[in-house]
């Protein structure tokens, strides 16, 4: 958090994504939990009936953890997928413990692309953002994709609430910001609750 930050975006995401896979397996079991304790008495996921997570990859935090607390809780989980056509979009699909995911072309495993489980962004209450970066404004850095960017364009009229997921060592003091990128209001890390506005 206090390091100095000359870098630019390609930098800074090297640099972070380092600092993230340099945990420890304790430290991330340590902190998918506490962060699963925190995420469900967050008040917003609390009286949430649907929400989109993420599998996490690159020493991301793990959320099989808050998956499976919200599943008890009767949540319904959605997990995004690559937009078959339209490069650089994310679908949300319906997401149960009968679910086979499949590994996508990032590598990262997804519900298999059946429409009856699509839903309209319009339907979600919150959305569970990865970062590799936030600071001191809630600004975001992703993986360099823009698939959040895209996703969160709108999140206001959509009627759901983004939050960000994130270790403790993923915040900076200030992230150069590109007009596209999509400011997030709430970011929820191990040891406490981020927020803005
Ligand atoms: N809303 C958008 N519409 C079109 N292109 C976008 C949008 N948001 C991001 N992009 C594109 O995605 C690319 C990656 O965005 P960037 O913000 O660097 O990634 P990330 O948010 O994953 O860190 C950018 O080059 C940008 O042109
Ligand atoms: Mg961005």
């Amino acid at each position: 958090m206090s390091q100095p930050l000359p870098l630019d975006r390609h930098a800074l995401r090297q640099h972070l994504r380092h600092l993230r896979r340099a945990l420890t397996d304790k430290q991330q079991v340590q902190a998918a939990d506490l962060l699963a304790e925190h995420a469900v008495n967050f008040a917003p996921v609390a009286r949430a009936a649907r929400i989109a997570l993420f599998l996490s990859v690159d020493g991301e935090l793990n959320t099989r953890p808050l998956i499976a607390k919200l599943w008890q809780m009767n949540k319904q989980v959605y997990l995004p997928v690559l937009h078959p056509f339209a490069a650089g979009h994310l679908l949300f699909l319906c997401y149960t413990p009968e679910t086979v995911l499949t590994p996508n072309k990032l590598r990262i495993p997804e519900p298999p692309l059946d429409i009856r489980q699509l839903t309209p962004l319009d339907r979600l209450d919150v959305m569970m953002v990865p970062l590799v970066a936030f600071d001191r404004d809630g600004q975001r850095l992703g993986m360099g994709g823009g698939f959040y960017d895209r996703t969160l364009q709108n999140w206001r009229q959509h009627g759901f609430l983004p939050v960000g997921l994130a270790h403790e060592c993923q915040q900076v003091e200030r992230l150069p910001v590109a007009e596209w990128d999509v400011p997030l209001t709430a970011v929820l890390t191990p040891s406490r609750l981020w927020q803005w506005e």
